[in-house]
């Protein structure tokens, strides 16, 4: 078990250094590891006592499920019920930035927990290789959210996990900053019509190509992924969205060439996945100079959704729900 407080110990990503995390996995400790998207805090989804250390190391409420990390579609196969929809879907975007929640099989095997109880599961095949080293080592599904306190800031180097949950965990995986830099894209596949439960790296035009139609919105207004909490992903400092200028005060974020004197950028060429990669060091490194912050406008299309998403709710009123 970790101990609660311990040092958090910082292992670089070589072949020993993945052997001690997996060992690490395999007693039931929480190892913070690098994907392309964010980092995650990874913890044995068989074992009770790890899937509730990692509620308990972010502060997330018991409601909201975890994603659980799959070697690839055998090992999704031997968890939930993978439909002709979801192996093509697997097909095109696995391993990647592409999460999907499916009915739960028979004899999972899964902590109740991983899923708050619900009858579904989140499965993803994670594309950076230090996270394949790790699952491979481990043999079997590990639990791992972002590896943030809740509500906060998602992490995308080792460095923001240290500042997060440094002294919670039992270690961090050091494998650099994450290249996609927003999280996974999130498709509901438990009901007739495929659902976008959450923009992320995945666009939904590249998921409707492959859909054949345009995944719907989770429609109803209910929460179905806990994460579309609208405080999400909120710095300490109010944000402001949209801002053209700073007002007096503001660490000014900018986008594209026009945004001069921008204390940063999130691509002075304008590039979406570049901005993406770099929205969640840029507001942990705003956030960090203590004062409001405002954001320039960025366009919509492909990853700028994911990227929209993430803004609106760091902006939230926080406590929302
Ligand atoms: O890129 C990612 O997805 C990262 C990396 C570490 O893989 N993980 C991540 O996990 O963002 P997390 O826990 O921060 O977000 C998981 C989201 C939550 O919004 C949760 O509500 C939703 O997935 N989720 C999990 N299981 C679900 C289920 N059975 N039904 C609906 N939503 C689910
Ligand atoms: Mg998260």
């Amino acid at each position: 078990m970790p101990q609660p407080h311990a040092p958090t110990a910082l292992l670089p990503a070589t072949e020993d250094g993945i052997i001690r995390a997996a060992a690490l996995l395999r007693q039931g400790g929480l190892v913070a590891m690098p994907t392309e998207t964010v980092y995650g805090l990874a913890g044995d989804a068989r074992c009770p006592q790890a899937v509730a250390d990692i509620f308990a190391a972010k502060g997330r409420p018991a409601h909201n499920p975890l994603i659980v990390h799959v070697s690839g579609p055998e090992m999704a196969r031997e968890i939930a019920q993978v439909d002709p929809r979801a192996e093509q879907v697997m097909r095109a975007f696995w391993p990647g930035a592409l999460t999907l929640v499916l009915p739960l099989r028979a004899g999972h095997g899964l902590a109740p927990a991983v899923t708050a109880v619900l009858d579904s599961v989140a499965l993803r095949m994670p594309a950076h290789p230090v996270a394949q080293r790790l699952l491979a080592a481990f043999g079997g599904p590990v639990a791992a959210p972002s590896a943030n306190p809740s509500g906060r800031i998602s992490p995308t180097t080792a460095a923001h996990v240290m500042a997060g949950l440094g002294g919670r965990i039992a270690a961090v995986l050091d494998g650099g900053a994450c290249p996609v830099g927003v999280e996974s894209t999130i498709l509901g596949l438990t009901g007739a019509r495929a659902t976008l439960l959450r923009e992320g790296g995945i666009s939904k035009d590249a998921l409707a190509a492959h859909l054949g139609q345009m995944p719907a919105p989770p429609g109803d207004g209910r929460i179905t992924a806990p994460g579309q909490l609208a405080s999400h992903y909120a710095p300490g400092a109010a944000v402001r969205l949209n801002a053209m200028r700073p007002r007096t005060g503001e660490v000014w974020i900018g986008f594209g060439p026009d945004c001069k004197g921008a204390e940063f950028n999130l691509s002075a060429t304008g590039d979406l996945a570049e901005a993406a990669a770099r929205l969640f060091a840029t507001l942990h490194s705003a956030d960090a100079l203590g004062r409001p912050i405002a954001v320039a406008p960025v366009p919509d299309d492909g990853l700028g959704a994911a990227i929209n998403d993430r803004l609106r709710r760091a902006a939230a009123p926080r406590g929302a729900t």
